[in-house]
């Protein structure tokens, strides 16, 4: 039997129409809207894409968007004192530096200069350690949006398999953390990992961050496993046309997985979603007022 698709579109306009009603509540008790500042430096072409993307559903929330745009021949120093005038801004809920930086700009230096209570990314070193010592934390948005869609499809994860395909501090190790948190026994996996079919057929939760188009295979699924592919890659289809595809091989898995994400309209659209969300969570966290429920 064919799995069930995860509609990521779906799930991902709800949470977008639960931030905007949310938005009148903290006008009301802050007197000003949740402010998110995007900083992008350079001209790449994704990145450029990205930071529209966020733009334009930002304002289409009801918070107030903030962009700056530095060319690629900004210093390090330039940019950090530009994180910090942020930190200052009373405006700036969220700061969201986009990444990838430009070479000769150490990006880690950047991400510590954020203001861990504006850190929507949930990137800093401060954010990070309060994930995994499980203490209130700003978390990065792709693994919290899969987990936003595994808790929808599994309910209580908790006692379940989970195989996490990737170690990167942006969606493998925190992906790992709030599994972790959910009572779930977690294995990461990686490049070096030996066996890696057998260690993923174990899974009823398979969440795939590697970046290697089509890896994950059908025959490495156990029957009934629900699919997270965070995987977005382009590739060649012949007479000069591409196709997007994620790090799982869909057509097989699909047919033996109990419930998937789709590869685009999966956990594409839930990044954006979280991010609205998490900039709403750090603007009413920062006002000293409580969360708003549902979010
Ligand atoms: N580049 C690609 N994805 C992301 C993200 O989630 N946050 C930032 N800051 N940069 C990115």
């Amino acid at each position: 039997m064919a799995a069930d698709i995860i509609d990521g579109k779906a799930y991902a306009e709800g949470l977008r129409a639960r931030v905007a009603q949310a938005v009148p509540g903290f006008v009301a008790a802050a007197g000003r809207k949740p402010g998110l500042a995007v900083v992008l430096v350079g001209e790449d072409p994704a990145s450029q894409v990205y930071v529209r993307a966020k733009g334009k559903a930002t304002i289409a929330a009801g918070l107030e968007s903030f962009e700056h745009k530095l060319p690629d021949t900004v210093t390090q120093g330039e940019l950090i004192a530009l994180v910090r005038r942020l930190n200052a801004d009373e405006a700036v809920d969220g700061i969201l530096v986009q990444l990838p930086l430009p070479r000769g700009i150490d990006d880690k230096a950047v991400i510590a200069a954020i203001d861990p209570a504006k850190d929507v990314d949930g990137f800093t070193i401060a954010n990070a350690g309060r994930l995994a010592v499980g203490e209130e934390a700003l978390v990065p948005c792709t693994p919290l949006g899969c987990l936003m869609l595994l808790k929808d499809r599994l309910g209580d994860l908790s006692g379940l398999d989970a195989v996490v395909l990737g170690r990167s501090n942006i969606v493998g190790k925190p992906m790992a953390q709030l599994l972790l948190r959910e009572n779930c026994t977690v294995t990461i996996a990686h490049s070096r990992t030996r066996d890696l079919p057998d260690v993923v057929r174990r899974a009823d939760i398979v969440v795939a961050a590697v970046g290697r188009p089509q890896m994950v295979r059908g025959d490495w699924l156990k029957p009934g496993a629900t699919v997270i592919d965070v995987g977005i890659n382009r590739i060649e289809i012949g007479e000069g046309k591409t196709r997007l595809v994620g790090d799982v091989e869909f057509e097989s898995a699909v047919d033996v997985a109990g419930a998937i994400t789709p590869v685009p309209g999966g956990v594409g659209p839930m990044t954006i979603a979280v991010l609205l969300r998490n900039t709403l969570a750090a603007a009413f966290a920062r006002a000293g007022l409580p969360a708003p429920e549902g979010l």
